[in-house]
């Protein structure tokens, strides 16, 4: 993943570069570095470990000059997040940023020492570097050696070159990993994303796979895989859109929790019309006979939570998978099938391989996105836009109830279109699903009762959730969420397994948190935590008044939420799931935003 920018400005560069990097910490915080071409044609760079604001320091004490530069946010791959390790990586007149793996980088490592190079980093990254300032030094033009470089590169890369003597100058190219171009006037800049680029312009190109780039400030040259000079469509974006700001929350992600009966409302507008689902043309769900759900952590739970209204509402066959295995485990797609894939970047590596292996193969692919300039978003053939707003907090919470919205969307037009459901039933639906903002709205009351049982679980070394039914994915959402917020270690399971093994795992010291709503499953859930307080184990029971009332006496403490929502419960069972671990992790003081070990944007395999 890590986050790459490259600027030809007409001021003093590294403020500048230090801006769009803070834009795309999301990306990795690992370290950062940046590097710079003065007047005089001097490439410099500094580097530092850790967040962006260690980069920043080190600035004040170490300026950089220049107005031509490149910058780099780091999530390790290979090698530890170290000085040495971090980019940009230079060797002799060249220096270079990359984002993704060079999968052959131990070949071209060995026949580089052979030459007598010695590598200084334990990264990939390093080998573009070394062969590149080795192609200089051989007497090649900068682009001739970035080319020749390029030619030995294996594995997915999003790469930009700054060479010494070259204030003018940037090579791009991109095999996998996004990189975006952007058109000021006199200036150009190059990005992982746009949102990188917004402070400076609102024009944009994308490369494409495969492509390659020189920079100059009087504009771009293509060339496409086979060498062609090309040329790119130039988009602007809407950079209001890209703004980011806590609004007085203290982390993004109290914000962004506290935003999902406003965006989820957004959604339901956007594809509802009185009762007429508003979808964009070429999504016939009479016409198929399956449909295939890929993402990855809280998108494929939201998958996984969708499965169960596909198969119940429309009777549809609905398979769901993560997208690093089902990429690689070759399922057989038909004709008759569609294919989504779920994605709040829209770039993660695996969602985005998933949908290139399945888009030739199934009658249409749809992109769920919410970044609507993605590679998902371009490369599906249709894009349908979640409409979260930006979500800058690593974990997702009003991408996944966005998700839901559009999948609940989705799941009522199929049943429409496959006649599963008549005029009435779906009115009743449509009711139930516009009543979930308003819901929502009074269980974002539960933030004070959430903290105060996150005092319980701060003090856990393990946390299990159980749900059934399309609550059992909440659990595991639940779980996901509290691990990587807080370190504690915490599992979902489907209620009725429990007895299958994990209940070995009860004693007194592990909260078990069940969801249960008062419905068609609550007596089976209600005796599967019986079977936990049996044991000893400690229950925090999510369920509404009716629930709360009907489980009887025995619990450590109750969460009870409105009642309504029909089966789309599941996005108002996610609210407690999101505050919970938000509270735990604040009491025990961990990075709420950027939690250590993650980004946001999981560009590589
Ligand atoms: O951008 P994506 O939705 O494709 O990201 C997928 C996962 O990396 C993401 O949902 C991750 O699990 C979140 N950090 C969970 O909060």
């Amino acid at each position: 993943m890590c986050g790459i920018i490259g600027i030809l400005g007409s001021h003093e560069v590294s403020p500048q570069l230090v801006e769009a990097l803070k834009r795309l910490e999301y990306r990795g915080y690992d370290s950062a570095g940046v590097a710079t071409v003065d007047a005089s044609g001097r490439l410099d760079r500094r580097r530092a470990v850790g967040k962006l604001v260690n980069l920043s320091d080190r600035l004040v004490h170490d300026p950089l000059p220049g107005h031509s530069g490149i910058g780099h946010t780091r999530w390790a791959t290979h090698g530890a997040a170290t000085e040495a390790n971090a980019h940009p990586h230079r060797f002799g007149r060249v220096a270079v940023v990359h984002n993704g793996i060079i999968e052959n980088f131990r070949d071209l490592r060995a026949e580089l020492e052979s030459l007598g190079i010695q590598p200084q980093s334990q990264t990939d990254t390093e080998t573009v570097a070394l062969w590149t300032g080795y192609h200089l030094d051989q007497g090649m033009t900068p682009l001739e050696a970035a080319r020749a470089t390029l030619a030995r590169l294996e594995g997915a890369f999003a790469l930009a070159f700054l060479f010494e003597g070259e204030p003018d100058l940037l090579i791009a190219a991109r095999k996998g990993s996004p990189l975006a171009v952007g058109h000021g006037t006199g200036e150009m800049f190059l990005g992982s994303d746009a949102v990188a680029l917004a402070p400076f312009t609102d024009r944009i190109t994308y490369l494409e796979d495969g492509d390659h780039a020189v920079l100059t400030r009087a504009g771009v040259q293509i060339w496409d895989a086979a060498g062609r000079q090309t040329h790119r469509a130039t988009a602007r974006i809407d950079v209001g859109a890209t703004a980011i700001d806590r609004g007085g929350y203290r982390h993004f992600m109290a914000k962004e929790i506290a935003e999902q009966p406003a965006v989820i409302g957004n959604v339901l507008n956007h594809y509802l019309k009185g009762d007429r689902i508003v979808l964009p043309e070429g999504l016939d769900f009479a016409a198929i006979d399956r449909i295939v759900l890929v993402g990855c952590g809280t998108a494929h739970l939201a998958g996984h939570v969708a499965k169960y209204w596909f198969e119940q509402l429309a009777g549809l066959p609905c398979d769901i998978d993560v997208a690093s295995e089902f990429r690689y485990r070759e399922p057989p797609l038909s004709d008759r099938s569609l294919f989504v894939a779920i994605s709040q970047s829209g770039e993660t590596a695996d969602t985005l391989a998933a949908l290139h292996y399945a888009r030739d193969k199934v009658a249409r692919s749809v992109g769920l996105v919410n970044v609507g300039t993605s590679a998902i978003a371009r490369d599906a053939d249709l894009a349908l836009p979640t409409l979260a707003g930006i979500e800058v907090s690593v974990a997702s919470s009003k991408a996944f109830t966005c998700q839901l919205a559009v999948l609940a969307v989705l799941a009522l037009e199929a049943a429409r279109a496959r006649c599963r459901i008549d005029d009435a039933a779906l009115a009743a639906h449509l009711r139930d699903l516009r009543a979930v903002p308003a819901l929502i709205a009074q269980a974002l009351a539960l933030s004070d009762e959430c903290r105060v049982q996150a005092d319980w679980l701060a003090q856990a070394r393990d946390v299990l959730y159980l749900g059934r039914g399309a609550l059992y994915p909440v659990a595991l959402e639940g779980a996901l969420k509290l691990k990587e917020l807080s370190y504690i270690h915490a599992e979902g399971y489907a209620s009725g397994e429990l007895k299958h093994g994990p209940i070995a795992l009860i004693d007194g010291d592990v909260p078990v948190v069940v969801l249960a709503p008062h419905d068609a499953l609550f007596d089976k859930t209600i005796s599967n935590m019986q079977e936990v307080m049996a044991r000893h184990g400690r229950v925090l029971l999510i369920s509404d008044a009716a629930g709360i009332a009907a489980a009887g006496d025995g619990v450590t403490a109750s969460l009870a939420l409105p009642q309504g929502g029909g089966i789309f419960q599941p996005m108002l069972y996610a609210v407690p799931m999101q505050y919970l671990a938000y509270h735990t992790a604040v009491a025990k003081g961990t990075d709420v935003d950027q939690p250590r070990n993650l980004a946001k944007s999981v560009t590589v395999e």
